[in-house]
């Protein structure tokens, strides 16, 4: 049942997304291009992919994407920059508690500045864990547990201001704790991000392989 909480929620988000121009930029996240284009295109899950700018450059790239957001207005966006790039996307509006996706169907996920409320974070890695196929690959970036202090001395920077809903290295270890770890680092970067991710911040990245068996 949604609560108070989870409709201010969302509609901060459409708010933010209803505003003219992209709140995040069109360009994908640097790390998510590095990575996604090592790899050969297959299905692809994008949680929280609000206005598409990654989602969009997956399906450049010849990716199968099916993207998902809470957010409406994101998903306007997100198909407006899709038809601007001569691409297709299927885009699902929901809270990701409530969608169902099949077992063992997508050959990668990328989840790029997903940041979910602490009491969801583990039940969302484990289904999403179950929805990626052995083998399959998951490309992480979000805000990591020492993003607090760049926020407050750079409030551009963005990112959730509550700690549990930041990530770190030992939470991922846990969560994906068969994975081959092919990346895991808390690092700092300078986000040139849109409106919303510019300056110095902490990031945890994470690239993991699912086991075969
Ligand atoms: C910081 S934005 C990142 C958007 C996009 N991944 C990007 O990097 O441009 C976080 C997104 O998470 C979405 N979100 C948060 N909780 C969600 C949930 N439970 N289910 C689906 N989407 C959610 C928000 O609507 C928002 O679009």
């Amino acid at each position: 049942m949604e609560t108070n909480w989870d409709t201010q929620y969302k509609n901060m988000w459409d708010e933010r997304y209803q505003k003219q121009g992209f709140a995040y930029g069109k360009a994908p996240n640097v790390f998510f291009k590095e990575w996604l284009s090592k790899f050969n295109p297959g299905s692809l899950l994008m949680p929280a992919d609000g206005e598409g700018r990654n989602g969009v450059f997956a399906a450049e790239l010849g990716w199968q994407v099916t993207a998902f957001d809470l957010s409406k207005e994101g998903k306007t966006k997100a198909l407006q920059l899709a038809a601007e790039q001569g691409v297709k996307l299927d885009y699902l509006v929901g809270d990701f508690a409530e969608l169902e996706f099949a077992p063992a169907s997508f050959d990668a996920i990328g989840l790029i500045y997903a940041h979910f409320a602490p009491e969801k974070k583990a039940a969302f890695h484990q289904r999403l864990s179950e929805c990626l196929k052995p083998g399959g690959i998951i490309i992480l970036e979000a805000f990591g547990k020492n993003h607090l202090e760049y926020r407050q001395q750079n409030p551009k920077v963005g990112g959730p201001g509550i700690a549990e809903m930041l990530y770190s290295e030992e939470e991922i270890r846990a969560d994906f704790k068969d994975y081959e770890m092919i990346k895991l680092t808390e690092e700092e970067v300078t986000l040139n991000e849109g409106r919303h991710h510019n300056g110095k911040g902490s990031v945890v990245r994470f690239v993991g392989r699912k086991p075969v068996n």
